[in-house]
């Protein structure tokens, strides 16, 4: 499965992209509120690598339990796939577990993604093409 990009939950993301940029990545989306996932996120490329800057943009944002975790740090590759629901169905017959159903991402377009784990992995993210 081709990799969409890196996932990077930050606590701020103004001051980490500032340092970003020094290490060679540009911004290539506007930020975005997601409010249906309470984080802020945005794209930046460096070369063929894009990265996913995550803020939690409240108290309940599920990204707080990372950050507290392990501090600004990647947490998830996302994979691009043909189709959503069948990948689930075949990533659920290898043991892994949904943590977020297939949902419209306003951060990538609307296109549909999910979240998922498997003890070996970690957090997996799927998007439809
Ligand atoms: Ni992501």
């Amino acid at each position: 499965m081709k990799i969409h990009h890196v996932g990077y939950a930050v606590k701020n993301i103004d001051t980490s992209l500032n340092d970003f940029k020094k290490l060679g990545f540009k911004e290539i989306t506007a930020r975005i509120l997601d409010e249906q996932r309470s984080v802020f996120i945005q794209f930046i490329k460096n070369g063929d690598y894009v990265v996913e800057l995550i803020e939690p943009s409240n108290d309940n944002s599920p990204i707080n339990n990372i950050l507290s975790k392990i501090g600004n740090s990647t947490y998830h590759l996302c994979y691009e796939i043909d189709d959503i629901e069948k990948s689930i169905n075949e990533l659920k017959s290898d043991k892994y577990v949904i943590i977020e159903v297939s949902k419209e991402a306003i951060a990538i377009n609307n296109k549909k993604v999910a979240f998922l784990y498997k003890k070996n992995i970690g957090i997996i993210e799927l998007v439809e093409k």
